[in-house]
């Protein structure tokens, strides 16, 4: 029998190491052989920990299985696939599941994630073998084609960016994954990491290769202990078998690569403070130009790429542009994986060609809210992003139906809220969040969001609202237009589409209506 058992930080934060010894020993007691497998998560996080057995149908899923359910599943004969309070069926029938389009994380939750064999096996190293066999024009126009755009948050075209690096000349080029994701109510970055983490090696190889880079650099955030532990074994075995090193196998090729953690700062998510960062320095914000990709870590040209733009690159090498690019919808080709936070009932990720609602998003998926009260508001796209109404839920995922209506795709966080949210509050929150993120380098975001909290405490004391929202207003335009960099610029987007979308919560303090 085959068992497997998450090892996914979600699942070990609801005691999936837990379950994994409760079946271990079960088994033992009943003198049955098992074998278990510790894969990535499935990213359907509310049925953690999801424990699937192997049948000769597939995998069938029990969850959320915690260490005291073990006797009643083997008494059940769950072994066998048997029928439970706590089965699911085929996980690949799950309608959550089934209803997908997985491309970057076709792999996630399915392959044990430390197997360089489980990894050749399902697919893995396909898009490098085809990428040694390309010129590096090649290979950028094939990123180009496919029609790939940052999935950080920015959606600028990932080829585009691989182009200028192309084109630089320079002793030494370096790739750098931003993998800070600090946005709330994001986790793909992660997921992926820890479910996955040869797909990112592997699409980094590729950058490598393409724009002539030697050195790399994962910076992941110091909240992902496991995420680096995972990608730092990763990198030893791929050491190992000649996917990094001074040969890559037997080509001439040369790449080395190596985890650096961060220490706890969200603006070292912003590319320019990350390679300060990463350079042993403060991360704070560099002014742009020089571009990155001209002058970036040490000063040397480098690709900048967040984690799910380098991870959708290997199925872009295996299966081609077109394949990718038939995904999608308008300029945003290919898929993102969407994730459900916040009050919501079935929380996860969702990997979906562009194109698909909020709506589809929050109820076919999501399944309302946990609580059983109406949605009111979702904030797309982490701190910075628009909280967006109920009327604006038929809007299709698109970057530029997005940015329409002043709101942003961003890097896929979805974060729900239910009718007793306080949208003055939460603007109170965003302009907090920014004094307390703010690098201090600008004066429009170092001294604007403490003053944008003053503020929004008198409009919810209920203090000459009108005067005060006039402010907030005029403060607002001086931290879009005059701030360095996005931190200080897009706080006022959630600000704003607060005050657009839900007037009513910023008028109706007792004083305010006095
Ligand atoms: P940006 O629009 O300034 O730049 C996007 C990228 O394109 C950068 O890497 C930039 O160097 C590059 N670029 C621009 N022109 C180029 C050219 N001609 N050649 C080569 N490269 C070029 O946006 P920025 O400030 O890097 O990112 C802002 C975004 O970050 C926001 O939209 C937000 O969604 C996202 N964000 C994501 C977070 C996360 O946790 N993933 C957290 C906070 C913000
Ligand atoms: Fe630093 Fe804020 Fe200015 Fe960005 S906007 S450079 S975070 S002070």
């Amino acid at each position: 029998h085959t068992v497997y058992v998450p090892r996914d930080a979600a699942a070990l934060s609801v005691g999936a190491d837990e379950t994994a010894a409760a079946i271990r020993a079960e088994a033992t007691r009943r003198g049955i052989p098992l074998r278990i497998v510790r894969n990535g998560s499935r990213g359907m996080l509310w049925l953690e920990t999801l424990v699937e057995v192997e049948t000769p149908e597939g995998r069938v899923a029990y969850g959320p299985v915690m260490a005291e359910d073990v006797p009643g599943l083997f008494d059940a004969g769950f072994l066998d696939g048997a029928d439970h309070a706590l089965a699911h069926g085929l996980t690949e029938k799950i309608p959550y599941f089934a209803k997908q389009e997985r491309l970057t994380f076709a792999r996630c939750g399915i392959i044990d994630p430390l197997s360089v064999e489980d990894y050749r096996l399902h697919g893995g190293f396909r898009g490098l073998e085809r990428a040694l066999a390309m010129t590096p024009a090649e290979i950028v126009t094939e990123v180009t084609e496919s029609g790939l755009r940052g999935r950080g948050g920015a959606g600028f075209p990932t080829g585009i960016k691989w182009n200028t690096v192309l084109n630089a000349k320079a002793d030494q080029k370096y790739i750098c994954c931003n993998a800070d994701e600090g946005d709330s109510g994001t986790f793909a970055d992660r997921m992926i990491m820890e479910g996955d983490p040869f797909c990112l090696i592997e699409g980094m190889t590729i950058a490598a290769i393409a724009v002539g880079a030697t050195e790399g650099y994962i910076y992941i955030r110091s909240e992902y202990p496991h995420a680096v532990a995972t990608m730092r074994e990763a990198i030893r075995l791929a050491y190992d078998e000649k996917w990094l090193g001074d040969e890559i196998h037997g080509t001439g090729h040369r790449f080395h690569l190596d985890v650096r953690v961060g220490a706890g700062a969200y603006i070292c998510g912003e590319e320019t403070s990350m390679l300060e960062s990463l350079e042993g320095k403060r991360g704070t914000v560099r002014a742009k130009p020089p571009l990155p990709a001209l002058e970036g870590l040490f000063g040397k040209p480098t690709i900048v790429n967040n984690v799910l733009s380098l991870t959708s690159v290997p199925i872009i090498l295996d299966k081609g542009a077109n394949h990718y690019r038939d995904f999608g919808v308008g300029r945003s080709r290919g898929t993102l994986a969407f994730q459900l936070a916040g009050n919501i009932r079935r929380g996860g990720i969702v990997e979906k060609a562009f194109g698909v609602t909020l709506h589809e998003l929050l109820y076919e998926f999501g399944g309302g809210t946990i609580t059983g009260r109406p949605i009111r508001a979702v904030q797309a796209g982490g701190p910075l992003g628009a909280y967006l109404p109920p009327s604006l839920f038929e809007l299709p995922k698109d970057y530029e139906a997005f940015a329409a209506v002043e709101a942003m795709v961003g890097h896929g966080g979805i974060v729900v809220f239910d009718d007793s949210v306080d949208m003055a509050r939460q603007a109170r929150f965003a302009m907090e969040f920014c004094a307390a993120e703010s690098c201090g380098k600008c004066t429009p975001c170092r001294i604007g969001a403490v003053r944008g909290v003053e503020v929004m405490d008198r409009i919810i004391a209920g203090e000459k609202v009108a005067a005060n929202i006039t402010l907030l207003n005029d403060l607002c335009e001086v931290m879009t237009d005059g701030s360095l960099c996005a931190m200080g610029g897009m706080t006022p987007i959630p600000v704003r589409s607060a005050l657009k979308h839900f007037p009513e919560d910023f008028t109706r303090s007792p004083a305010a209506v006095a």
